[in-house]
């Protein structure tokens, strides 16, 4: 992977951080923002349907689809302990022969990728840097269903991120977080014709899927 911010994901998101997360899935379950994104999801129907999850972590929404009646997931992780764990876990719970995960930038590999029915991105596009790319190429790959969780545009995140980038440069890490604009990300997916049909937001947190127009 190239790009700097590809650097700081690998260390961010690293094989202790993996293990943890494994952890909490296996006692918590989904966290809150990805359960509603996961009810949403399966209010919509996802009966047969294929799913591509970018940043999947662990594979909570995976294994949640997987389990409401899609037909296969994969998986376009950036993190090697990530895309790992996600493995491990797929291969846990019985879903391997469903479960393809690919270890990667999904902007980089986004042309190698078939369109999906369903596109999920949860907590990453506050991740990555180049948002019109991640979000462009994501949404033009989902032929029915687009579900995001992502931070509110609002100052007090404005504050949080910037404080927690503030400890990353000082830690020299070279992973940032961004607060990307809801009117950005909005004016790209009307570009590419999705229509939402489902919002939600906590304190920090924004829920939202998108159907295909046509
Ligand atoms: C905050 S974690 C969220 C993980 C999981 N979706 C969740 O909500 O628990 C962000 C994840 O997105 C991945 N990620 C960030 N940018 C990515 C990209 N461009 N392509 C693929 N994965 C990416 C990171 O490696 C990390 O696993």
């Amino acid at each position: 992977m190239k790009c700097c911010q590809c650097e700081g994901i690998e260390r961010q998101f690293n094989a202790e951080d993996a293990e943890n997360e494994i952890d909490a899935y296996r006692t918590e379950g989904p966290t809150e923002t990805t359960q509603y994104l996961i009810d949403a999801l399966t209010e919509q129907g996802v009966d047969g349907c294929t799913l591509l999850d970018i940043g999947g972590g662990v594979g909570a929404i995976q294994h949640a689809m997987l389990s409401a009646g899609a037909s296969t997931a994969t998986a376009v992780e950036a993190s090697t302990a990530f895309a790992k764990a996600a493995e491990d876990e797929a291969r846990e719970l019985g879903w391997s022969e469903q479960v393809e995960v690919r270890h990667g930038d999904f902007v980089e590999l986004a042309e190698t990728l078939e369109p999906h029915d369903v596109v999920t991105l949860d907590r990453v596009i506050c991740c990555y840097h180049d948002m019109e790319s991640l979000v462009r190429l994501s949404a033009g790959r989902a032929t029915k269903l687009y579900g995001v969780v992502y931070p509110r545009d609002v100052w007090w995140n404005q504050i949080a991120f910037r404080t927690l980038n503030l400890f990353f440069w000082i830690g020299r890490s070279p992973f940032r977080t961004f607060i990307h604009s809801d009117a950005g990300v909005q004016r790209i997916l009307d570009q590419v014709g999705l229509a939402r049909v489902f919002y939600k937001r906590t304190f920090i947190w924004q829920v939202a899927v998108y159907a295909q127009e046509n």
